[in-house]
C-alpha cells in the first residue's frame, strides 16, 4: 500500500520504516529540511537501535523516502498517518497545534482529489480527539466527508530502545476505526503482521493508549510506595519482596512446567521513579482530561505525587550519611531517564542534580551517552560552578573526590565496576543506589552502599 506518514520524529521514523520493512511504500513528510536530508542520505537521526540498518534497507528497496512537500505525498497515498507531536501544556493537557495543523494541510491536499483513503491518528491524543477534532478539520478542508475520507486511531505502543522490533513484533495493534471501510483498510496495512488485531472506535483506541501507560506509571509509583515502606522496616528488602511477589502465576506465566520470568518488564522495580517523554506526560493528560469531564483522579494524583518525591528521597540518603549537603562534591552517576537512549526528557536525574545544586553541592555527572562533547547538543547547560552541569568524561573522573554517589539511571556499566577502585578515588566512599542495580557488584565491602528500598538493621 502507498502510506504517507507526517512527522518524522520518534513515532514517525519508526513507523514509516517499520511499514517499508514490512513491504509497504512509505513517504515520510518531515518540515525539518537537515532531517529530511540525514534521513534520505541514509542517517537516523535518533539513537535507537538498529533503526539505521533498516532505515539503508527499505531506502536501497526504493520504499521508503523523505520530503518536506506534504501535498503530493498525501495525494499519493491511500493511507495517511499523523505522526506529529503533542506536548504538555504546563495544565497537563496536551498541546494539538501540530495534530490540527497536520490536519488541515491533509484535507487541503486532498480537495478535489478522487478516491476513497484513509487518515490515522497515531499522535496520543485524548479521547474524542480524532472524531471530534481531526475528522471535522480534515473533511472541512477537503470539502468532503468521512464516505470520501476514512478516519481512523492507532496508538503506538514503542519503547524507546526497543521502538523497532516493538513495532514489527507487537503484543497487539489497536484501530480505532469510524466505519467499517476504515477499519478494512487498516487491516489491509497490517496484514503482513503477526499480531492480535483489536478493532474499535476511535475513542476506545485513545483510551486503550493512555490507560497502558498510566498502568505502567501506576506499578512504578506502587512499587516505589513499598520500597519507602520497606526503608522503614528494617532487615526487609524490597527487592527480595518483588521477586516473591513475582512469582504469582499471574505476573509470571508457567509456560511448559517452567516458569517465564518477566524480569524488570512487570515495572515493579523501585528506583528513582519514572521519566521521558511519555509516562510523565500521559499520566498528566489523562488527570487533566478526567478532571475535565468530572470523573475521579485520586489514584493519578498519588501516582504523579509518589513519582514527584523520588528524586527529593534519594538526596534524603546521601543526606542521612553526609548531613548538610552544603559545599559537599556529589557525583551523579546516569542522566538519561533510562538506559539504553540518549534521552535526557523528564529524567528524574536531572530533576537530582538540580535539588543536588539548590541544597548547595557541587554535582558532578557522568553517563555512557551524555559527553562533554555532545551535551551542549542535547540541550544541557554546561558549567563547573553551579550555574550548569559538570559533565565528565569518565566515571573515575565524576567520583575523584566525590563526598557521595548517586546511581539515576540503572546503565549496567555501573554494575560492572570494581567499587573498591572506584571507592579509592572518592574522597569518602558513600554510594546512594537509586536504582537497585549494585546488588552483587565487585568490591563494594569498603564501601558505604545505600540503597533504595532497604535498611540495614542497626
Ligand atoms: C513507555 C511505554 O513503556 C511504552 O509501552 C509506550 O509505547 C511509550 O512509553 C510511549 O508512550 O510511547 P518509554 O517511554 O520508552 O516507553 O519508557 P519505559 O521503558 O516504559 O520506562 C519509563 C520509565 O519508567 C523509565 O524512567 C524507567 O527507568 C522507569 N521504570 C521502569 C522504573 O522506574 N521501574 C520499572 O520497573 C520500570
Amino acid at each position: 500500500m502507498r502510506v504517507a506518514v507526517i512527522g518524522a520524529g520518534y513515532v514517525g521514523l519508526v513507523t514509516g520504516v517499520g511499514l517499508a520493512t514490512v513491504g509497504h511504500d512509505v513517504t515520510c513528510v518531515e518540515i525539518n529540511a537537515s532531517r529530511v536530508a540525514a534521513i534520505n542520505a541514509g542517517h537516523s537521526p535518533l539513537h535507537e537501535p538498529g533503526l539505521t540498518e533498516r532505515l539503508r534497507g527499505v531506502l536501497a528497496a526504493g520504499r521508503f523516502r523523505a520530503v518536506s512537500a506534504l501535498p503530493p505525498a498525501v495525494r499519493a497515498a491511500q493511507v495517511i498517518l499523523i505522526c506529529v507531536g503533542t506536548p504538555s501544556a504546563p495544565t497537563g493537557e496536551i498541546d494539538l497545534q501540530a495534530v490540527q495543523g497536520a490536519a488541515q494541510q491533509i484535507g487541503q491536499a486532498l480537495r478535489q482529489v478522487q478516491g476513497y483513503r484513509v487518515v490515522v491518528v497515531k499522535s496520543t491524543v485524548i479521547p474524542g480527539t480524532t472524531e471530534d477534532i481531526v475528522g471535522p478539520a480534515v473533511w472541512a478542508a477537503a470539502g468532503q466527508g468521512p464516505e470520501d475520507i476514512g478516519l481512523a486511531m492507532n496508538p503506538e505502543f514503542l519503547r524507546e530502545g526497543h521502538a523497532l522490533s516493538d513495532f514489527l513484533e507487537p503484543d497487539r495493534i489497536v484501530v480505532g476505526a469510524i466505519d467499517e471501510r476504515a477499519a478494512g483498510v487498516m487491516r489491509e496495512l497490517y496484514a503482513p503482521f503477526n499480531a492480535p488485531l483489536i478493532v474499535t472506535n476511535p475513542r476506545t483506541a485513545e483510551m486503550i493508549k493512555y490507560t497502558s501507560n498510566a498502568l505502567l506509571a501506576t506499578l512504578i509509583s506502587f512499587s516505589n510506595q513499598i520500597a519507602a515502606i520497606c526503608e522503614a522496616t528494617p532487615d526487609v528488602d524490597v527487592e527480595a519482596v518483588m521477586d516473591a511477589v513475582h512469582m504469582d502465576r499471574r505476573l509470571t506465566p508457567v509456560i511448559d512446567g517452567q516458569p517465564v520470568q518477566p524480569g524488570v518488564l512487570t515495572y515493579l522495580r523501585a528506583g528513582a521513579g519514572f521519566g521521558g517523554s511519555c509516562l510523565p506526560k500521559d499520566v498528566k493528560a489523562l488527570r487533566a482530561y478526567a478532571r475535565a469531564v468530572n470523573a475521579p483522579t485520586e489514584l493519578l494524583d498519588a501516582v504523579l505525587a509518589i513519582n514527584d518525591q523520588r528524586p527529593r528521597h534519594l538526596i534524603s540518603l546521601a543526606e542521612h550519611a553526609l548531613g548538610s549537603l552544603t559545599g559537599r562534591t556529589v557525583a551523579v552517576l546516569g542522566l538519561t531517564f533510562k538506559p539504553g537512549t540518549d534521552d535526557l526528557r523528564d529524567s528524574p536525574a536531572l530533576r537530582v542534580v538540580e535539588l543536588l545544586q539548590e541544597a548547595g553541592a557541587h554535582v558532578r555527572s557522568y553517563d555512557p551517552m551524555i559527553t562533554p562533547d555532545n551535551a551542549v547538543q542535547h540541550g544541557l547547560l554546561i558549567g563547573a560552578n553551579g550555574d550548569g552541569i559538570d559533565v565528565c568524561a569518565s566515571v573515575r573522573e565524576a567520583l575523584t573526590d566525590a563526598d557521595a554517589a548517586l546511581i539515576t539511571t540503572g546503565w549496567r556499566d555501573f554494575a560492572s565496576l570494581d567499587w573498591s577502585e572506584m571507592a579509592s578515588v572518592m574522597r569518602m566512599p558513600i554510594v546512594v543506589d537509586g536504582r537497585r542495580i549494585l546488588d552483587g557488584a565487585r568490591g563494594l565491602e569498603g564501601v558505604t552502599h545505600l540503597k533504595i528500598g532497604y535498611r540495614a538493621k542497626s
